[in-house]
């Protein structure tokens, strides 16, 4: 069997980790909102006709803020329909995913459903087909007291109190060809900068995006950052990344080193942002919201999904529905380890989707709710990942991928919170066929024990759980864990990921 060593110590930190790592994204996109989380005649539905199961579900995967309403529905999305009485609502054409969208959920009942789920709106505005002005008025609408015209609007449709959302993100993927209203990194610059300045005018402690690349294989990529943040560098507090992965041509190797891309991808974005502040004499640090990550198989959406026909426009179609199996979630769970690698910048993440979409949360039509295999990472993450993030030595054997050269076996990170005593080891064993030992050296955390542990892997690793069985996979334990002269020792099955709790 091999081995792998890795070092811990308290003192040597990343940064601190923000709840808002933990984030989720709600889409007008497919079931997510209809027959996703809102389902009127569901024999679970509230008095909102909003999904009690659902609501369980997403308080239990612990999310803290969530993204709305787009994603590449954005682009599109005229706010003014979503509020106001729902039989005076239009239907419009989403272009994005070529669906019909009825509004009948819109900006009041969705801040209701978070309410309910215990999370914070994080809104998206439309940069590609509309404006400044726009933004403004939604801004208005939001978060002004009252006695203005769209306050007082928002007061009649029943909301007196303000939403007071604080995380705006100014448009969605502009880098991107097939979003609407996709402009050049100057033009969109100079647009998100006009936009963020008159927003500060109305508040100066929002907490503003700006659209950084869609993907770190963008053909603009670092050249995009670089001239967005030249012209809104003063203006923003976060630049964006998104990233999805899935293994192309079967290479199972290559995916299972997935987080080996995140981590270069953030760390050129914080080298091209401090690269802007060195040319501006800034002292100022622009951090990195995640705000779209997962594993998506893009290439089922290309070949299976996609709707066409000037008279197709369906509403609420079957969109994105990956079901994901148990290396998925390992993969995924890495994603994590990589954003928590990363936490002194990437102070802001968004899982892009929460409920059918790309989702941890599944649901039927009449039926049930169930926890994909990507639900338990992020769970058990978003619970054991407090206080500040380590810098851990990992020495570990390798292996050799085609997209990204020789990888180590081993990830991991750690987590500590001194003030309830209590730490976290992360760890992911992408090896396909070998068992690793690792040893852990925690003798700097004082007089440790294993408290709990949680392990994702499965002699079928794509084993997943669907309608027909929601509960094939399940977190297990791992009996090797065990803490001994100050060392934590653990045996990783192949293709596994793995969450110990210390105190
Ligand atoms: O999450 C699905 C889509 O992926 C989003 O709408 C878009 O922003 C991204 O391309």
């Amino acid at each position: 069997m091999s081995e792998a060593r890795i070092t811990l110590d308290p003192r040597v930190a990343v940064g601190p980790i923000h709840r808002n790592l933990f984030g989720g994204f709600v889409e007008h996109l497919g079931r997510h909102v209809y027959d996703g989380i809102y389902e009127p005649g569901h024999p679970e539905a509230d008095a909102e006709g909003f999904r009690r199961d659902v609501i369980e579900l997403v308080r239990e995967l612990g999310v803290a803020t969530i993204r709305y309403p787009g994603g590449n529905f954005v682009s599109g999305f005229r706010w003014e329909d979503s509020v106001g009485p729902r039989a005076e609502r239009p239907r419009r054409l989403d272009l994005a995913w070529h669906s019909t969208e009825t509004n009948e959920v819109g900006l009041h009942e969705f801040a209701g459903w978070l309410e309910k789920v215990g999370s914070e709106m994080m809104l998206a505005l439309n940069l590609g087909t509309r404006g400044t002005l726009e933004a403004l008025d939604l801004l208005e609408y939001t978060n002004i007291a009252g006695g203005t015209e769209l306050s007082d609007r928002r007061a009649a449709h029943g909301r007196s109190e303000p939403f007071n959302v604080r995380m705006w993100c100014l448009g969605n993927e502009m880098d991107g060809p097939w979003q609407l209203g996709h402009r050049s990194a100057d033009d969109y610059g100079k647009i998100a900068s006009q936009t963020a300045k008159a927003m500060r005018q109305v508040d100066p402690d929002l907490q503003l995006v700006v659209c950084g690349s869609s993907s770190a294989h963008m053909p603009t990529f670092g050249e995009w950052e670089r001239v967005v943040l030249h012209h809104a560098y003063d203006d923003v507090d976060y630049i964006s990344c998104h990233a999805y992965y899935e293994p192309t041509d079967g290479d199972v190797d290559s995916f299972l080193a997935s987080a080996v891309d995140m981590d270069g991808f953030i760390e050129t974005v914080v080298n091209t942002a401090d690269h802007v502040a060195a040319v501006r004499g800034s002292s100022k640090r622009i951090n990195i919201s995640f705000d779209e990550w997962n594993v998506w198989y893009q290439s089922r959406f290309a070949n299976v999904d996609k709707i066409e026909g000037t008279d197709n426009w369906p509403i609420a179609p079957r969109l994105l529905e990956d079901v994901y199996s148990v290396m998925d979630a390992v993969v995924f769970g890495n994603l994590m380890i990589s954003l928590l690698k990363h936490a002194d910048r990437v102070t802001s993440a968004s899982l892009a989707q929460l409920v059918n979409v790309i989702a941890p949360i599944m649901t039927e039509p009449g039926g049930p709710a169930w926890r994909q295999t990507t639900f338990f990472p992020f769970s058990l993450t978003s619970r054991l990942a407090r206080g500040t993030a380590l810098q851990l030595v990992v020495e570990a054997p390798t292996y050799s991928t085609a997209r990204y050269g020789e990888v180590p076996l081993v990830d991991a990170v750690a987590t500590h919170d001194a003030e309830a005593g209590e730490s976290a080891v992360f760890l992911v064993n992408r090896s396909q066929t070998e068992e690793l030992e690792v040893t852990v050296d925690v003798s700097r955390l004082g007089d440790v024990a294993v408290r709990e542990v949680h392990a994702i892997f499965d002699e079928d690793p794509h084993a997943a759980n669907t309608l027909e069985n929601t509960e094939r996979v399940a977190p297990k334990g791992n009996d090797t864990a065990a803490v001994a002269g100050g060392a934590l020792t653990i045996t990783l099955p192949p293709v596994s990921w793995t969450a110990v709790g210390l105190s």
